[in-house]
């Protein structure tokens, strides 16, 4: 639906540029010049147009490809098939991630491909296809996972060998607290209160452990409003937020507390960017949406996962700075004095878990993070 709206848009910007336009370029041209590979397929999956950049792709010549079927190129059990024919059927414009375009001419691996309809000729689908290099947001995504899966070897270890060893520490330092001269409780104290900084340092590392998570339905507009209270009552009690809902969405299917503290992380990094850089009008704006077309294969589950609801936090703080972003979400990537780290590695991890996405926009005076999750699927609804 949200697609058919944004092509409407576009053809009115389309028709509007045209009449404006003296000599129009014809569109094989304007096609030829595209650096994106893209064919249009008929309603027979024959090809009837490949740009130069699909050519290139495919390794294969507009003029042979004019004699084939996309199932001379690729083995009919290709999710591509599906891709297409749900594409027919909906009407809609549907993306999907890691896709691996294997035949008898063609082996190829974590390809994006984007179908599209032509309403103007039934059957009709035009196909984008990229590499993962230039399918951003999956590409992301796979660096959040490696960068979470480095710190669960760790994280076990650590809560296993620090935890016990601390509770011995605070005992002591509470028992010496009792006995010791006023001029040296303050030691006893400061012994104490590290101890529980760094338990605490610990509980949050433990959550990256391998352990499957316990899925439900979660609202998640109250997982947002419990977020916006937190903070309001909290560290954002400066900060002006806005809500953009739409109520119409369906449950996620998550973990409700996990999702808590994913957002919650997100909201406290965009208070403490507005916070840090004295932003006069500090603004946090949270949204919710449905939209189609975004699936993504996950590891270990034979089916692919549609992502259709997308949550955004976005602030007009500074932006984030230049030097971490390629490493921002690996563990212990902070550009604060106190800043652990683990926030942005944390909100990768659970997200990982969630079989979501996640994308970051960012520039100064807006920050953008978009989380792609999952809905209930229909087996879990009865
Ligand atoms: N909304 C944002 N605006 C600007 N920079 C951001 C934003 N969110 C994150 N960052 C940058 O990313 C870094 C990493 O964030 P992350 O949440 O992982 O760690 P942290 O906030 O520094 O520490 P912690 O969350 O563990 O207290 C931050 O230090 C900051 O530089
Ligand atoms: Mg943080």
């Amino acid at each position: 639906m949200k697609s058919m709206v944004a092509r409407g848009v576009l053809s009115v910007v389309g028709r509007a540029a045209l009449r404006q336009a003296e000599a129009k370029p014809d569109a094989a041209t304007l096609l030829g010049a595209l650096p994106l590979a893209v064919v249009l397929l008929d309603a027979e999956n024959r090809f009837r147009h490949a740009n130069q950049a699909a050519e290139q792709f495919l390794g294969v010549s507009a003029a042979q490809l004019a004699q084939h079927r996309l199932a001379d190129l690729l083995p009919l059990d290709n999710p591509v098939f599906d891709l297409i024919a749900q594409v027919r059927r909906g009407e809609v414009t549907i993306a999907e991630h890691e896709l691996s375009l294997e035949g008898p001419r063609l082996n190829k691996h974590g390809i994006t491909v984007q179908a599209t309809p032509l309403p103007e000729e039934p059957g009709a689908v035009l196909l984008v296809l990229q590499d993962a290099s230039a399918a951003r947001a999956l590409d992301r995504q796979l660096t959040f996972r490696s960068a979470a899966r480095s710190v669960t070897g760790m994280a076990a270890i650590l809560a296993h060998e620090v935890k016990n060893p601390l509770s011995g520490i605070r005992a002591a330092a509470q028992l010496l607290e009792s006995s010791v001269a006023e001029s040296d409780r303050e030691l006893t104290v400061l012994i104490r209160e590290e101890a529980d900084r760094i338990r605490a340092l610990v509980e949050r590392m433990e959550v990256f452990g391998e352990k499957p998570i316990e899925r439900g339905a979660v609202n998640i507009h109250r997982v947002l409003e419990r977020v916006r209270r937190l903070a309001q009552t909290g560290f954002a009690a400066h900060i002006r937020f806005h809500e953009a809902y739409d109520p119409s969405l369906p449950s996620v299917w998550g973990n409700r507390d996990q999702l808590v503290q994913v957002l919650l992380n997100l909201v406290k990094n965009a208070a403490e960017a507005i916070t840090g850089a004295d932003v006069a009008n500090g603004e946090i704006t949270l949204t919710t949406a449905f939209q189609h077309g975004m699936r993504v294969a996950i590891p270990g589950l034979a089916s692919r996962l549609d992502l259709p609801l997308v949550v955004a936090v976005r602030d007009n703080g500074p932006g984030i700075p230049e030097d971490i972003r390629r490493h921002l979400f690996e563990p212990f990537v902070s550009s604060k004095p106190t800043g652990s780290g683990l926030g942005l590695a944390l909100v990768a991890k659970i997200l990982g878990d969630h079989g979501g996405l996640i994308e970051v926009d960012s520039r100064p005076g807006r920050t953008e993070f978009r989380l792609h999750l999952p809905i209930l699927p229909e087996e879990e609804l009865s």
